[in-house]
């Protein structure tokens, strides 16, 4: 509890710098700039931090990614540091930031060593639900009765709920079965971890996410669909031998559905999430004469708190800025 609360607002502080370098080369359809800015910025925060951490989901691994990569350690790490692993993505939904579509975020989950999962870089297939349908879904069901469950916990009929999936080939089949069952479909060019967040929140319109994305994109919803009382489970799906091997090495089954406890068993665990392009939850940077407005979601799972911030930043030297409502 200490370590969250010690935690919170420094994980607020990483994800909105990232949010702001990210977004400041938003738009110019180039999205290496995108992912490179948004990585500066959160490794620099990271490191001012005072936390004895170690990456275990960011950008790749020590051999593809200079920064941010499996294993890398990060904070000030003193004595008196907290020992943390921390899964991140400093830009979730590069293309999107690069072309100025909906819902791109910055993202990061800290939690007490061994507290989440060290998903490789493969596929996952996930079923994500709110607290209410939490313990009444199982992906190994057919669809249509996943959705008859979380309609029931809901109190409205099928033809109520809306599913999001991710819009990709591989996802025809499940398509189909959602439609057959009578849900609506809202398919999102990129970023299932804050749809994830809106399966969990009331009023997002967001009823439950489907289908195949990123593993450490599944673990980072996991933290915080921990924290909101959501249920969220996974089922790796490598995408070559070499993944299989990969996952394999990592103690990983592909046999095996993972539950929100697996993949993010910390008991101590903060997430933060600020928007980079505007989207369902969040609003995008905004940018004005020296100064950058950012908004984030931000929780813990054991202080149970969860605040939405609305952060108005001075960027110039001394610059005099007028804030406006
Ligand atoms: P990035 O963080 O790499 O931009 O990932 C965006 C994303 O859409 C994730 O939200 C999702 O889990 C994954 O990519 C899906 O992978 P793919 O684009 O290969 O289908």
């Amino acid at each position: 509890m200490d370590m969250e609360r010690a935690l919170v607002l420094d994980t607020v502080r990483v994800t909105e710098q990232a949010a702001i370098a990210a977004s400041r080369v938003a738009g110019k359809g180039d999205s290496d700039l995108v992912d490179q800015a948004g990585t500066d910025a959160m490794r620099r925060v990271l490191n001012e931090l005072d936390i004895d951490g170690e990456i275990v989901i960011g950008e790749g691994e020590r051999d593809e990614a200079p920064m941010l990569f499996i294993g890398e350690k990060v904070g000030q790490a003193d004595k008196d540091s907290w020992p943390v692993d921390i899964a991140v993505d400093p830009v979730e939904g590069t293309n999107i930031t690069a072309r100025m579509i909906n819902n791109a975020v910055a993202v990061i989950a800290i939690a007490d060593k061994g507290g989440l999962f060290q998903a490789p870089d493969t596929y996952m297939e996930k079923l994500i639900v709110g607290p209410p349908a939490a313990g009444k879904v199982d992906l190994t069901w057919p669809v249509a009765a996943n959705l008859r469950s979380v309609a029931m916990s809901l109190d409205r009929a099928v033809e109520d709920l809306t599913v999001v999936i991710l819009d990709r080939p591989r996802h025809a089949e499940l398509l189909r079965e959602v439609r057959a069952a009578g849900a609506r479909v809202k398919l999102i060019g990129d970023g299932d971890v804050i749809a994830a967040l809106g399966s969990a929140i009331r009023g997002s319109g967001v009823h439950a996410v489907m289908g195949i994305g990123g593993a450490p994109e599944g673990v980072l919803a996991a933290a915080a669909i921990k924290c909101l009382g959501g249920e969220i489970q996974g089922r790796f799906k490598p995408r070559s031998e070499e993944e299989q091997k990969r996952l394999e090495s990592m103690g990983a089954s592909v046999d095996r559905v993972y539950s929100t406890n697996d993949l993010a068993p910390g008991q101590n665990l903060v997430f933060s999430a600020t928007g980079i392009t505007d989207g369902d939850i969040l609003k995008g940077v905004r940018f004005f004469k020296n100064g950058a407005r950012t908004h984030t979601i931000s929780m813990g799972y054991q202080s149970r708190v969860l605040r939405f911030s609305d952060a108005v930043h001075l960027l110039g030297d001394g610059a005099r800025v007028t804030v406006q409502i």
